[in-house]
């Protein structure tokens, strides 16, 4: 029975206003009777843009979020990756470039709500998707699934993390209205709903039973099928090619009643390495976006500003294709936060349905041309070997991959001999495809070839028995998206030579982030030179130059782009700090993003590269050079035929 009666409803009316002068109520919730969600009791509707601060540089987060806020949008959405929270098991950082609580206050001091998607996975073409490599240290293990091992790592990550966002939460004073649980799951081969239920349990356990927790998944019943579960908010992505009227259709079958939510709608593309680069225009972008506002749609544009893979945080796709070191994503605000015509065209869209924000706009940052800088050859791989593998060499019979050699990124040395005379051309092979990603092969000091995953995988040696063969192994990125995301570096299974199988492996783990910071490496003894290089590549080496800040130019140092004309493949850092990988001789990147904070006026700025095809120094000088402009769009070259599918946006969905 239901008690009832006018005595009643008078307390209850007390009650209730008794509660409201205490306290104005901050409360967020989904309400299924009117197909919204609800803000402090009134009928609210969210314009979101994603924004990655593991992107962009910690000095620049507020320029780009008081971007984001005029241009209309009342919230932003971020994932946080937790292999760059926890890159050693029990190594927690959180500060810096990586202070994401700083990120959310900052993001509520501006006035924009948060849309949080800490994972644990969370694809974003990041490196793993966002998982730590480490985790591959139990071979066998079942990532995304409620595999015992994975699930114990989660518990203990999300039991660092979720206490730490928990004041944050919109009931609690914070900005972070909702919470996404896991991201696409429906996309996953393993379909396993008890992993998604000890999620749900999980964040629950940390945040409380009020928050909004929801899923994402494409806007298809059979991406939902795997990818949505009870007491989580299923909501859909998908772009402007779309027809949005069956996306949330598909919605609605699984969500009948609640608000409509497009949680990545995209405003442009990523790209791959040998690839055009993905543009997408704004009027497409505008139409949709236009469309999914006028039917009271929630709108999260993804991405808003897509930033830069510094280091060796980008991930790759399957079958393997690598993502370059920009992540601009032709999205409103470009890598480097400038505005675009993009920016306006969505801004006069949602100006039609929300009052928007007066005042002005903060300007483009300006860029600066430094110009021209001449770089010396330092020392090769091979010279620096004893600064480079901090830890000495590893030896084993078979060939190891980087997690049993216990490093996540970068390069690995792999040196063994030839067991017999190649007196003839004889060939070297990874039967099983297991270089992965890029090999630099020499032998007795010698450039021989290159082989890359899924594209090279025999090439020819000759040479005496016993001579050293030296076969550097780059990571070029963890496959982030699908069933490949168990991504072992490395060689990964064994070489052969002729019909013999390749043993007696010396392998040095390179810390070579280490040895650039700490000016380790020594310039080239004439007497180090080696035999001369009768190929057109050469070994990989260390080059340096560094040029000043110039003086009596207001407002220096400012943003710039490096870029490397006829260099063909590796690595830069600026003052110790990883720009990330370039790689002109592939394209479409040619430029790299370089914020100001990294340069110096107090002392000449250092930059590094680790060259690992050929540099353009053999005839005469070489350089590298500073533009104000930058280059994302070329065409690209490849000796290699794409007979690999496009991961694009139509196969997507
Ligand atoms: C979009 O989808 C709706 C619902 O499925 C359908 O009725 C309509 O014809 C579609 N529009 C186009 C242009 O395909
Ligand atoms: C390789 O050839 C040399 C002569 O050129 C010979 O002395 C040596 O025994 C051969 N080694 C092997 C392992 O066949
Ligand atoms: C290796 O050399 C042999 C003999 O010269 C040749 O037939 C073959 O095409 C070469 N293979 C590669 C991958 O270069
Ligand atoms: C290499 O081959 C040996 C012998 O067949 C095998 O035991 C070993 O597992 C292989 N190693 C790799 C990395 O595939
Ligand atoms: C560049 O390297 C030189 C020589 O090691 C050093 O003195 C200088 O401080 C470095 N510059 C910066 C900005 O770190
Ligand atoms: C690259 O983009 C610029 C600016 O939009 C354009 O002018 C140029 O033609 C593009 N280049 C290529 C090769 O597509």
């Amino acid at each position: 029975m239901c008690p009832s009666g006018a005595g009643n409803k008078v307390l209850l009316m007390l009650l209730l206003m008794f509660g409201q002068l205490l306290s104005a109520p901050r409360s967020f919730s989904v309400d299924y009777q009117n197909d919204c969600f609800r803000k402090d009791g009134e009928k609210f509707r969210y314009i979101s843009g994603s924004i990655h601060y593991s992107r962009i540089p910690r000095i620049y987060w507020k320029d780009r979020l008081l971007k984001m806020y005029m241009a209309g949008l009342n919230a932003i959405q971020t994932y946080i990756p937790w292999n760059y929270h926890e890159e050693s098991p029990d190594l927690y950082s959180f500060s810096g470039d990586k202070d994401v609580e700083y990120f959310l206050q900052l993001a509520q001091d501006i006035g924009l709500l948060v849309i949080l998607r800490p994972g644990p996975y969370i694809c974003a073409e990041w490196d793993m998707g966002g998982l730590p490599a480490w985790l591959l240290k139990k071979h066998s293990i079942v990532l995304r699934s409620a595999d015992p091992d994975y699930i114990a790592a989660v518990d203990k990550w999300m039991g660092k993390l979720l206490p730490m966002i928990k004041p944050y939460l919109y009931q609690n004073g914070g900005p972070v209205i909702s919470v996404q649980v896991e991201n696409e799951y429906g996309s996953y081969f393993a379909c396993d709903y008890n992993y998604l239920r000890h999620l749900t349990k999980l964040f629950r356990s940390h945040l409380g039973q009020e928050v909004v927790l929801f899923t994402t998944d494409g806007a298809g019943l059979n991406y939902l099928r795997c990818g949505s579960i009870q007491d989580l908010y299923a909501t859909v992505d998908f772009g402007p090619s779309a027809n949005v009227t069956a996306a949330f259709e598909a919605q609605r079958h699984t969500e009948p009643h609640g608000p409509l939510v497009n949680s990545e709608y995209y405003t442009g593309w990523l790209d791959h390495w040998g690839t055009p680069h993905s543009v997408v225009s704004s009027a497409a972008v505008v139409k949709s976006l236009s469309k999914m506002l006028a039917m009271g749609a929630n709108v999260n544009l993804y991405m808003f500003i897509g930033g830069t893979n510094f280091g060796y945080w980008n991930g790759a796709n399957e079958p393997y294709g690598s993502q370059p070191t920009s992540y601009d994503y032709d999205a409103p605000l470009t890598e480097a936060g400038d505005l675009t015509e993009k920016y306006f065209a969505i801004r006069e869209v949602i100006k039609m349905y929300h009052k928007i924000p007066e005042g002005p706009i903060p300007p483009t940052t300006p860029k600066y041309a430094y110009g021209p800088v001449g770089m010396k050859k330092l020392q090769t791989i091979s010279d620096a070997l004893e600064k480079l593998s901090i830890t000495g060499p590893v030896k084993s019979i078979y060939p190891q991959t980087f997690i049993e050699l216990n490093q996540a990124f970068g390069y690995v040395l792999y040196r063994t001999t030839l067991p017999v005379n190649c007196s003839t051309p004889t060939l070297l092979s990874s039967p099983l495809n297991g270089v992965h990603d890029r090999a630099y092969v020499s032998v007795d000091g010698v450039h021989v070839g290159i082989l890359e995953r899924n594209k090279v995988i025999t090439l020819n040696v000759t040479g005496k028995a016993g001579s050293q063969v030296d076969i550097l192994v780059e990571n070029m990125g963890r496959i982030n998206y699908g069933k490949g995301i168990n991504d072992f570096k490395g060689l990964v299974s064994n070489l052969t030579l002729g019909k013999d199988t390749l043993t007696g492996w010396t392998m040095y783990s390179l810390s070579t982030d280490e040895a650039v910071s700490q000016g380790l490496l020594g310039e080239e003894e004439s007497t180090t030179t080696g035999p001369p290089q009768p190929t057109a590549l050469a070994l990989p080496a260390f080059y340096g130059g560094s040029f000043i800040i110039p003086d009596g130019i207001p407002d220096l140092p400012q943003d710039t782009y490096i870029k490397l004309p006829k260099w063909r493949k590796g690595q830069v850092w600026i003052n110790g700090f990883n720009l990330g990988r370039y790689w002109p001789a592939r394209g479409p990147q040619m430029t790299l993003f370089v914020p100001a904070n990294i340069l110096s006026t107090a002392a000449p700025n250092n930059v590094t590269v680790l060259e690992l095809e050929q540099a353009p120094c053999s005839s005469g000088p070489c350089t590298v050079e500073f533009t104000d402009t930058p280059i994302l769009n070329a065409t690209v070259t490849s000796p290699h035929k794409q007979h690999w599918r496009l991961f694009t946006k139509e196969n997507w969905l």
